[in-house]
């Protein structure tokens, strides 16, 4: 990679066109997306930073209709106990599953990041074992991220759903993966049906609260 400055500039350019372009977008046009072009941005995970280079970064990848909606209706159930158990009333419950499903069965692409706990080291103690576990997490975030800025870089957007966090054993049986597969969150993808809204971000001040 040259250090010419005027590349450098566009370089930077690009990027911060990719890192600040990117936005959470929850609905998308019906138009499929090219395997290809999921792939590449899938690929992008396995460039994050990991505990122990472990990439415990897994990836499952729901693009037919069948497999979105058992999936959506799984994670429903669980939630709707969860409502239940909080005392929402019934019209609520099937109000918001109804839009939780379609945001998963509609959007072109729903994939599931899970962490692998077999990468992980194994500790006696539940202090350095939670540490180790919040570290594979921590790199899964970092993975997705990942995802999204590669898929943004190519005309799609996304939005990182955690419903799985909520129901990791429910996830793991619906689409029967292996048992150490911790389902950590989603991403729906596809080609944004609107531009989303303008977002206000932190100010330099109140993002660093120190710096000596
Ligand atoms: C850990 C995490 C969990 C999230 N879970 C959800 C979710 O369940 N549903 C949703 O619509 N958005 C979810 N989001 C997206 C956030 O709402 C979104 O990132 C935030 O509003 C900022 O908007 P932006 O992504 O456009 O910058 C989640 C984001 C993160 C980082």
């Amino acid at each position: 990679m040259t250090d010419e400055p005027s590349t450098r500039a566009e370089r930077l350019t690009a990027f911060e066109q990719v890192l600040l372009g990117r936005r959470t977008v929850r609905y998308y046009r019906p138009d499929p997306i090219p395997a290809d072009l999921l792939a590449a941005s899938l690929a992008a995970a396995a460039h994050a930073p990991s505990p122990h280079h472990r990439a415990p970064w897994r990836l499952v990848v729901l693009t037919r209709r069948e497999a979105k909606e058992r999936l959506a209706m799984a994670m429903g159930e669980a939630w709707a106990d969860d409502l239940r158990g909080d005392g929402v009333a019934t019209e609520r419950i099937a109000a918001l599953l109804a839009g939780s499903r379609a945001r998963l069965v509609e959007a072109p692409a729903v994939v599931v990041l899970c962490t692998d706990e077999a990468t992980l080291d194994r500790y006696p103690d539940a202090r350095r074992q939670t540490a180790e576990q919040m570290m594979a997490a921590q790199s899964a975030g970092a993975a997705l991220q990942n995802i999204m800025l590669a898929a943004q870089a190519r005309g799609l957007a996304s939005c990182w759903m955690c419903a799985p966090l909520f129901c990791p054993e429910v996830v793991t049986a619906t689409l029967g993966i292996a048992p150490t597969l911790r389902p950590q969150a989603l991403l729906t993808l596809g080609y944004p049906a609107q531009p989303p809204p303008p977002r206000s971000r932190l100010a330099p001040a109140e993002l660093i609260v120190r710096w000596d």
